[in-house]
C-alpha cells in the first residue's frame, strides 16, 4: 500500500489510507463544497450516474475523479444504493481556516440500504436490516428498522433458509447480515431473493458489548443463533453508523406461531403489495385498504398485512376497535382530521435520538404534539371506548405536554435549519442570548453610523464600508478621491477603481463582531443541545405516543375503509367454518363501477373441506379464489371483509398456487414452478390451512396434468386434511366428488341464451363440461382460419364438436367468432335479483350495450372514475397525473379499436378509480 501511495501528493495519501477502512464501499471524500470519488469509484460513478470523469493531479500521476455537490449527494446516494452500493461519507472534521497543514478527514458513517435513515433515501415505509446466524435445521434471524430503532427478533429456531426467506420477505429486509463463512448458496440464495447481502464475521461480534449493552438489546427469549444474529445486527450499526446505536430499542421477541405464515408465492400471488406482472402498487390489496393518515399508521397496517394474526381473541380485539370507530361516524371524522395534521413522529423520535433534528423536524414534532393532545380531548368523551383508544388516553399527557410547551416557548414559527445564525430560538427564550443578538444588532448599527462619520469627515461621497472573505471588512474610496484619503487609512489592496484601507476602530469592531457572532453562535449552539437533551428525555413518551397514535391511525383507517366499501364484521369461530355470505373480490370490486361486481356465497368446513371449481374461460374462477384468501386475509389483520355477512375461523397458513409465475423465479419452467408450489403447500399445510390451487396440472400434457391433479387433490383430501378451493379445466376431475367425501362439485355459471354467452359470475353448485376455449380464443382476436380449424380439431381431440354444443354454435349457421362476439359480462339482474339496488348512472348500468364502441366503452370508465375521485384528499400534482392517465387512456380507446377487450381479460393496466389517493402524499417536507 505505502508502494502504491508512494510519489501521491499528501492528500491522496490521506486519501488511500481512509479507503483502505472500507473495502466494500465508494468512499465520498470531502473536499470543499464537493464529495469526491477517485481511482475506480470514479469509474464506477461516472458509469452509473453518468457523471462526468475529469482528473486531478496526483502528484506521480493523474488521478481519475468525479464529483458530486454535498447539498445534492442525497439523489446520487440513493441511485447508488439502489444499484446495490455503499457509500462511505469522509468529512472534513476540522475547520479548512484554521487547520495547519492538511485538514483532518474521518470516515463519519458509511450509508447501506439497511441503515440509511434520511428522507431521501427510504421510502416511508416499513423496512428492515436483517441478520441471519446458524445452519440448516437452526436458524436464527434478528431485525432493526433502523429509520424508527424498533426491531425483533425470532425466539425460535427456523428449519430451513426457505423459511428464512420468508421472515425476510415479511419483515421488508433491505440489507442482510450472513455469517462470512456461511456455506455460499446461503449468501446466493438471499441474492436471488433480491436483498443485498453482506457479510459478517460472527466472531467479531461480542466486541460490541464493550460500549453499550446488547444484552439488552437482545431480548433472553432469542435462542442462542438468534442471539448471535442480533448482535451482530449491532456490531454492524456501531461499525458503519455509530451515532444510530443510540436510537436502536431494545429487540422484541416474537414467534412465528403467532402469525400467519404467508411463503412468497403466496404473497405475490395474491398481489398483497403489488400487483404481480407490474410490480406497481396500484390495484394491490394494500392499495384499496389503506386508509390511514400518518406514515406511522400507514406502517402499522403495512406491517399487519405482511403478518397477520392467528389468535381469534386478539383479531377479536381489533376488529373491536374497528367496530367502535364504524359505529361513532363524527368521532371517527374528528379522529382522522387530527391525525391528519400529524408528521412522522416515530422518525421524528429517532432522529431525536440520533441527537441531529433539524429546525424543520422539531417544528413538525411541536405541530404533532399539538395534534396529539386535541386528539386525546376529542377522545376523551368517547364512550364505550376500546382498547386501543383506552390505552392511548391512558398514556401520561405530562410529559407531552411539558414538552409541547418548551417547544412553543423556544422556537419560533419556521425555525432555519440548523443553529448558529442567531434566529433558531424565540426572543425572550433565553436573555443571555437577545442580549448577544442585541450586541450585534448595535455592532450593524454602529457600522453604518461609522460609514457616514467617514463620509462626513472625509468630503469623500462615495466612501463606502465594504467587506470580502479574504480581507474582511475594509473602506473603499475611488481613484478619483485618494488625495482626500487621511493618514491614519492603511492600505490594504488595490482594485481596478480605487483602494481599499483599513483603520484602528474598523480593526477593533471587526475584533468585536467576531468575537460578538462567536458568542452567538455557541450560545444558540449550546441551546440547542440543552433543547435537544430535554427533549430526548421524553423519548420514551414520544415512542409510546406514536404507538398509540398508529394504532388509533390504522383502527380509524379500517372503519373508514369499511363504511366506504360497505364490510361486514366477521364472527369469530374456531370450528374450522368459513362462510361468506355475498362475498366480493376487494380489489376488483373498487376496479368496477359501483354494483357491477356479483356477489357469491361460499362455505367451508369440515364436511365440506374441498370445493373443485369448474367453468369456462373468464367466467371468474379465479377472481373467487382469491376473494376468500383476501377475506381471510383482512379478518387476520383484524379488518371487516367485503361481505354481507361472515364467520371465519383463523388459518395457520395460507398456500397458493396461481398463475404463471415462471417470470418471478428466473431459471425455472412454468411447470416446475408450478409443482413447487405444489409441493410447498401439500408440505406444510396442516388441517387448520387454506390451499387454493388455480387450474392444477395445465402447465403440462393432458393425461399427465389430470394424473398428477387427481393424484394431488387425493393427497390434499386424506393426508393433510386442509380446506381447499381447486379450479379446473379437468372436466374429468369432477368424478372425485363421489369418491372422497369433502370434496364438493360447484361450477361458475355462464347462460347461454338467445345465442350469447352470458358471463353471470354465480357460483353454482356441481360441475360443468364446458369450456368454451375455443370462443375465447376468437375473442382475444386469433385469426378466423385458426378458430375454423380448432372447431374441426375439437372432435378429433376427444371433445364436444360444435354439433354437440348447440347452444353455443347453433344459431344460424354462427360461429365461434360471431358467437365470440356476442360474449359480453352481464349484471344478472334479470335472471338472479342481486341482493342491492343496481346503480342505474350510466357508468353502473355501464352495461355495455352491445356494439358499445371501446371509446365509449372508455368515457364511461374515466367518467366513473372521476365521480369517485377523493378530491379533498388529492394533491393537484396528483390530480394532475389522474388527468394525464385518463387523457392517455381515452387516446388509446380511440387509436385502439379492441382497447375494450383488453382491458376487460383482466390485461396490464386499467386505469380507473381503483387507485386510492396514496396516502401522505404530501410534499416531501418530511411527513
Ligand atoms: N364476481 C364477479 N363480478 C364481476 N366481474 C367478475 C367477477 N368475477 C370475475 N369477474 C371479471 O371477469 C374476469 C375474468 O375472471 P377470472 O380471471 O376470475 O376468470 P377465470 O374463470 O379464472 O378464467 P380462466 O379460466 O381463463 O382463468 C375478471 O378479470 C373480472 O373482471
Ligand atoms: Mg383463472
Amino acid at each position: 500500500m505505502t508502494a502504491m501511495a508512494d510519489g501521491l501528493t499528501p492528500m491522496f495519501q490521506q486519501y488511500l489510507e481512509l479507503r483502505r477502512q472500507v473495502p466494500d464501499a465508494l468512499l465520498f471524500f470531502r473536499l470543499g463544497d464537493f464529495y469526491e470519488l477517485f481511482f475506480d469509484d470514479a469509474h464506477v460513478v461516472h458509469k452509473v450516474l453518468g457523471l462526468t470523469l475529469t482528473g486531478r493531479d496526483g502528484g506521480r500521476e493523474r488521478v481519475p475523479m468525479c464529483g458530486v455537490p454535498v447539498h445534492a449527494a442525497e439523489g446520487y446516494i440513493r441511485t447508488l444504493l439502489e444499484h446495490g452500493y455503499k457509500v462511505a461519507i469522509c468529512e472534513q472534521v476540522e475547520d479548512p481556516k484554521t487547520a495547519r497543514g492538511l485538514v483532518r478527514r474521518e470516515i463519519v458513517r458509511i450509508i447501506t440500504p439497511g441503515t440509511a435513515v434520511e428522507e431521501g433515501l427510504v421510502d416511508d415505509g416499513p423496512g428492515h436490516l436483517a441478520a441471519v446466524y446458524g445452519r440448516e435445521g437452526a436458524y436464527g434471524v434478528a431485525f432493526v428498522d433502523a429509520t424508527t430503532g424498533e426491531g425483533a427478533v425470532l425466539a425460535e429456531r427456523l428449519p430451513t433458509l426457505q423459511a428464512v426467506a420468508e421472515e425476510l420477505i415479511a419483515f421488508r429486509t433491505r440489507e442482510v447480515l450472513v455469517p462470512a463463512a456461511a456455506p455460499e448458496g446461503m449468501q446466493a440464495f438471499f441474492a436471488r431473493l433480491g436483498v443485498p447481502v453482506t457479510p459478517f464475521d460472527p466472531s467479531g461480534a461480542p466486541e460490541a458489548r464493550e460500549e453499550s449493552d446488547p444484552a439488552a438489546f437482545c431480548p433472553p427469549e432469542a435462542p442462542p443463533p438468534a442471539r448471535t444474529a442480533a448482535e451482530a445486527l449491532y456490531a454492524y450499526v456501531r461499525r458503519v453508523y455509530p451515532a444510530l446505536v443510540r436510537a436502536l430499542r431494545p429487540l422484541q421477541a416474537y414467534r412465528r406461531d403467532r402469525t400467519l405464515v404467508l411463503d412468497p408465492y403466496t404473497r405475490a400471488n395474491l398481489e398483497l403489495f403489488r400487483r404481480k406482472r407490474s410490480g406497481e402498487a396500484a390495484g394491490s390489496l394494500f392499495q384499496v385498504i389503506d386508509w390511514t393518515e400518518t406514515p406511522m399508521g400507514r406502517r402499522r397496517l403495512a406491517r399487519r398485512l405482511e403478518r397477520p394474526l392467528v389468535d381469534g381473541a386478539a383479531i377479536a380485539e381489533r376488529l373491536k376497535a374497528v367496530a367502535f370507530f364504524v359505529r361513532e361516524g363524527l368521532l371517527r371524522h374528528r379522529v382522522r382530521e387530527a391525525l391528519q395534521a400529524m408528521y412522522d413522529l416515530e422518525r421524528l423520535t429517532a432522529r431525536l435520538a440520533l441527537g441531529t433534528p433539524s429546525g424543520g423536524d422539531l417544528a413538525r414534532l411541536r405541530e404533532t404534539l399539538r395534534a396529539a393532545l386535541r386528539l386525546r380531548a376529542v377522545l376523551s368523551s368517547a364512550e364505550g371506548a376500546p382498547m386501543v383508544v383506552r390505552a392511548f388516553l391512558a398514556a401520561e399527557a405530562a410529559p407531552i405536554e411539558a414538552a409541547l410547551e418548551l417547544l412553543e416557548r423556544a422556537l419560533p414559527d419556521e425555525p432555519p435549519a440548523a443553529p448558529g445564525e442567531g434566529r433558531f430560538f424565540r426572543p425572550g427564550y433565553d436573555a443571555e442570548l437577545d442580549r448577544l443578538r442585541a450586541v450585534r444588532e448595535e455592532g450593524s448599527a454602529w457600522l453604518r453610523r461609522y460609514e457616514a462619520e467617514e463620509r462626513e469627515r472625509t468630503g469623500i461621497r462615495s466612501l463606502k464600508v465594504g467587506y470580502n472573505k479574504v480581507f474582511g471588512y475594509y473602506i473603499e474610496v475611488t481613484k478619483a478621491n485618494l488625495d482626500r484619503v487621511p493618514p491614519e487609512y492603511v492600505r490594504k489592496q488595490t482594485i481596478a477603481g480605487g483602494e481599499r484601507y483599513v483603520t484602528e476602530a474598523l480593526r477593533a469592531w471587526e475584533e468585536a463582531e467576531r468575537e460578538g457572532v462567536e458568542r452567538l453562535e455557541a450560545r444558540e449552539r449550546a441551546l440547542y443541545a440543552e433543547l435537544i437533551g430535554r427533549l430526548q428525555a421524553s423519548g420514551e413518551a414520544f415512542r409510546a405516543l406514536a404507538d398509540g397514535l398508529a394504532e388509533l391511525d390504522v383502527a380509524a383507517a379500517l372503519a373508514e375503509l369499511a363504511v366506504r366499501r360497505r364490510y361486514v364484521e366477521p364472527v369469530i369461530r374456531d370450528d374450522g367454518r368459513i362462510v361468506l355470505r355475498g362475498s366480493r373480490h376487494p380489489v376488483v370490486e373498487a376496479v368496477l363501477p359501483d354494483g357491477r361486481f356479483v356477489k357469491n356465497d361460499v362455505v367451508l368446513d369440515d364436511r365440506r373441506r374441498i370445493l373443485l371449481i369448474t367453468g369456462p374461460n373468464m367466467a371468474g374462477k379465479s377472481t373467487l379464489m382469491r376473494q376468500v384468501a383476501l377475506a381471510q386475509i383482512l379478518f387476520q389483520i383484524g379488518s371487516f371483509v367485503p361481505a354481507d355477512a361472515a364467520e371465519l375461523t383463523p388459518v395457520d397458513r395460507i398456500f397458493t398456487r396461481i398463475g404463471a409465475a415462471d417470470d418471478l423465479v428466473q431459471g425455472e419452467s412454468t411447470f416446475l414452478v408450478e409443482m413447487k408450489e405444489v409441493r410447498l403447500a401439500v408440505t406444510e399445510a396442516t388441517p387448520r390451512s387454506l390451499i387454493l390451487i388455480d387450474e392444477l396440472g395445465r402447465g403440462t400434457s393432458t393425461e399427465d396434468g389430470i394424473a398428477i391433479a387427481h393424484a394431488v387433490i387425493e393427497y390434499i383430501h386424506d393426508v393433510v386434511g386442509a380446506k381447499a378451493l381447486v379450479s379446473t379445466h379437468f372436466h374429468e376431475l369432477a368424478a372425485l366428488e363421489g369418491r372422497l367425501s369433502g370434496l364438493v362439485n360447484v361450477h361458475m355459471g355462464v347462460e347461454v341464451e338467445a345465442e350469447r354467452i352470458i358471463f353471470t359470475y354465480r357460483l353454482r353448485p356441481g360441475a360443468t363440461s364446458r369450456s368454451y376455449g375455443i370462443a375465447v380464443a376468437a375473442r382475444a382476436g386469433l385469426p378466423e382460419r385458426i378458430i375454423r380449424r380448432a372447431e374441426a380439431l375439437v372432435r378429433r381431440y376427444g371433445g364436444r364438436t360444435p354439433e354437440e354444443q348447440p347452444t353455443l354454435f347453433d344459431g344460424g349457421g354462427s360461429t365461434a367468432v360471431e358467437t365470440a362476439k356476442r360474449m359480453i359480462p352481464v349484471e344478472t339482474t334479470d335472471r338472479t335479483a342481486p341482493a342491492e339496488p343496481v346503480d342505474r348512472t350510466p357508468a353502473a348500468a355501464g352495461a355495455k350495450p352491445e356494439g358499445e364502441s371501446p371509446a365509449v366503452a372508455a368515457a364511461l370508465r374515466v367518467a366513473e372514475a372521476i365521480r369517485r375521485l377523493p378530491l379533498e384528499r388529492m394533491t393537484p400534482l396528483e390530480a394532475f397525473d389522474r388527468l394525464r392517465e385518463w387523457q392517455a387512456e381515452l387516446g388509446a380507446a380511440v387509436k385502439a379499436p379492441d382497447a375494450d377487450a383488453a382491458a376487460e381479460s383482466g390485461g396490464p393496466k386499467r386505469s380507473t378509480g381503483l387507485e386510492k389517493t396514496p396516502k401522505n402524499a404530501r410534499p416531501a417536507d418530511g411527513r
